[in-house]
Order: structure tokens, then C-alpha cells, then sequence
């Protein structure tokens, strides 16, 4: 089997593209400093990069809302935006929104009803953010 290179990894090799822009962002309370291509989008910055991968990766189309995050507190498609895009912001995740060991409220209650969920065929992760930030908004 071969594993296929990351995808802010320049396919000829090894190093990064000299295309890649720096950006800096905060990302569940940690502040990132990462050189992207411009044309890779947020979601695969958060699961390839920073490893966060509560951020689903669906129908890579805006019509399934898996990879919704916070972005300063508004719901964002992750798959729908690009990282370049993001310079300076707050990201928060699926992660991001436990406290620690400490999970949201709404987290608590996701598990409490997970049987519930599934037969409403819901997945956890994917609509947290978009549920926490209606309850905030
Ligand atoms: S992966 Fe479906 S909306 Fe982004």
C-alpha cells in the first residue's frame, strides 16, 4: 500500500510549496502559525495539519454540514472556506468546545441520548458547533 502525501505537501516531494502562504490563527484556545497553499481549505488544514479530525470530511460540497466549526463564533463550513482565508481568526472545533476533560453541556447531552441520535442517524461532531453557536446566537 502507498500512502499518499499530504496534501499541503508539494506532490514532487518532500518539501512544502514554494506557493505556501504563512498565516496564523488560533484554533481551539492554541495559537498556529502554518505555511498553506492558497488553495487548501480549512477543513484540510484542521484535519491534515493540526490532526483535529472531530472536523468531518463528508460531501467536500457545503450541503452536509459535517465540517462545521466556529470561526469568531460563527457556524462556517470548514470545506467551503480556504485556510489563507482565515489569517488572524478563532477557530473553534468539535474539540475545542470541552473544557478540558470537562465536556460542553451539549456534548454531555449528545452521549446521554446517543441511541436517540443514531436512530435520527445524527453524528456528534458534525453538528455540535452548529448547534452550540444557535444556542449562543
Ligand atoms: S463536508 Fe459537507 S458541508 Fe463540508
Amino acid at each position: 500500500m502507498t500512502l499518499k502525501p499530504p496534501r499541503w505537501i508539494d506532490q514532487a516531494g518532500a518539501k512544502p510549496s514554494p506557493h505556501c502562504h504563512a498565516i496564523h490563527l488560533q484554533v481551539d484556545g492554541h495559537l498556529h502559525s502554518v505555511e498553506v497553499e492558497p488553495w487548501v481549505t480549512l477543513m484540510e488544514l484542521l484535519r491534515d495539519r493540526l490532526h483535529l479530525t472531530g472536523t468531518r470530511e463528508r460531501c467536500n460540497h457545503g450541503e452536509c454540514g459535517a465540517c462545521t466549526v466556529l470561526v469568531d463564533g460563527r457556524r462556517t463550513l470548514a470545506c467551503l472556506q480556504l485556510a489563507v482565508m482565515r489569517e488572524g481568526c478563532d477557530i473553534t472545533t468539535v474539540e475545542g468546545l470541552a473544557n478540558g476533560e470537562v465536556l460542553h453541556p451539549l456534548q454531555d447531552d449528545f452521549i446521554q441520548h446517543e441511541e436517540a441520535m443514531a436512530e435520527a442517524a445524527l453524528n456528534p461532531p458534525a453538528p455540535m458547533p452548529t448547534i452550540t453557536a444557535t444556542v449562543s446566537e
